[in-house]
């Protein structure tokens, strides 16, 4: 397909296919070259990009393929994101979302138990008090910023619960979050050095929390259930940083986002927040909607161990996949013609694939749809609305796909 003679900072020419680029995110742009890639090229090989060469996978069914095939599409050989370890420049921390069995198996495990019904049924109550603590908090018909006030106040709270973590200190965990997930830093050698001295920061802290538990008897948090298991329990300093960070990361702007989508994609669709407001018990179907509509994690990565082949396209060992969630979730064959859009009551909004699929699929599924779901009731409970008053700011990254801030005003409704 044709490239356009513009030109990128690096000199490499602008290819409109390549949906890697920070600014169709920072503009929200990327709806209509996903849409040319859905029709034209659903695999598509971009051979040069600030990240490399990569496919992109972007239909609903080649993702699902690609993600029920762990062993020949690899999350642990590069990596879950576009962006490449540096030999010499990176410090490699492993995660285990980022390994492959039969690792990823046992340590997964071992965090699974903090996210059973059973316990969504037990922090369900804190979730309610502390979210009705910050919506009557808020002023109503006076400006404030959503992401600040009410997105990143939720998650880091209830972050902080999850790891038992110091609560003054809690918006440390959106600041080593926010370095941690932002991909774009991979192009400046001085930010990644940045980003490693905040991760080691991290760790440190997070040592010590671990060395004030270990000898006393089990808690059901986190740090607890990691020192506690047979699988987690010898990791080393690195090993230990990596999943902690990714318990982080993966619990803190991905929920924030959804928070965001949900003030700001409902002002998109007014008809549909009247919808919602009129009929409450929408609620559950309406979370699904806005975290597919929202999609946070934009992609995950996978690296082909062998040569293969994906929906007639070859694809040779080493190779880079990108699955574009994004993308999937606006696919028409399954979400119709309108998938742009949010529908509160659309039927099949469950099916989306924003938490991936298979044996990865987002352990914190539930917690994120536990919080969302009781931020929707106890707006709703208030009759409150969220009148969008400005233009977001959004984060200028192809992975996770958000707000920085968004203003607002409350009104009753
Ligand atoms: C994995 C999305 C909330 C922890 C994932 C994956 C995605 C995702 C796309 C990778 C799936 C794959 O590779 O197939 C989301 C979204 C969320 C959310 C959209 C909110 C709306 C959370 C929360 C936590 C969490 C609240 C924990 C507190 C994790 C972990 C993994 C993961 C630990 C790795 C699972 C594995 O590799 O087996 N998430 N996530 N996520 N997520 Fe989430």
């Amino acid at each position: 397909m044709a490239t356009v003679a513009t030109e990128t900072e690096s000199n490499r020419p602008v290819d409109p296919l390549d949906v890697s680029r920070p600014e169709l995110y920072r503009d929200d742009v990327w709806q209509e070259p996903f849409r040319k890639l859905r029709a034209e090229s659903p695999i598509h090989y971009t051979p040069d990009s600030d990240y490399g060469a990569y496919w992109s996978v972007t239909t609903y069914k080649p993702i699902v393929e690609v993600e029920s095939l762990p062993d020949i599409y690899s999350s642990e050989v590069g990596g879950i994101t576009l962006a490449d370890f540096i030999e010499g420049s990176d410090v490699k921390m492993p995660m285990f979302i980022a390994r492959d069995r039969p690792v990823h198996t046992a340590q997964r495990r071992t965090v699974s138990p903090a996210f059973t019904p059973s316990e969504m049924t037990r922090m369900s109550g804190d979730i309610r008090q502390r979210t009705a603590e910050i919506l009557d908090s808020l002023p109503v018909g006076k400006e404030f910023d959503w992401v600040d006030k009410v997105s990143i106040e939720l998650t880091t709270q209830m972050l902080a619960i999850l790891f038992d973590f110091p609560w003054e200190d809690r918006r440390k965990l959106t600041f080593w979050s926010d370095w941690a997930g932002d991909i774009e830093l991979v192009k400046s050698e001085e930010l990644r050095q940045k980003r490693l001295e905040h991760m080691f920061e991290c760790g440190a802290y997070f040592q010590n929390l671990w060395n004030q538990k270990i000898d006393k008897e089990p808690t059901p948090d986190l740090i607890s259930m990691m020192i506690h298991s047979d699988a987690m329990s010898h990791m080393d300093q690195y090993e230990f940083i990596g999943n902690l960070i990714l318990l982080i990361v993966g619990g803190n702007d991905t929920t924030r986002n959804s928070m965001s989508a949900y003030a700001w994609g409902l002002n998109q669709f007014p008809e549909e927040r009247a919808k919602l407001e009129q009929n409450p018990e929408l609620i559950q179907n309406a979370v699904q909607e806005i975290i597919r509509w929202q999609t946070p994690l934009a992609h995950m990565r996978r690296t082909a161990t062998q040569d293969t082949e994906l929906h007639g396209q070859k694809i040779r060992e080493g190779d880079k996949l990108a699955m574009w969630y994004i993308s999937a979730n606006r696919d028409e064959s399954v979400f119709g013609p309108d998938a742009d859009a949010i529908k509160v009551d659309r039927e099949n909004a469950r099916r989306h694939l924003a938490f991936g699929w298979g044996i990865h699929r987002c352990v914190g599924a539930r917690l994120a749809e536990l919080q969302i779901t009781i931020l929707l009731e106890e707006m709703a409970k208030r009759r409150l609305r969220v009148n969008v008053t400005g233009d977001p700011t959004r984060v200028a990254a192809c992975f996770v796909h958000g707000y920085r801030s968004l203003p607002v005003e409350l009104s009753k409704y």
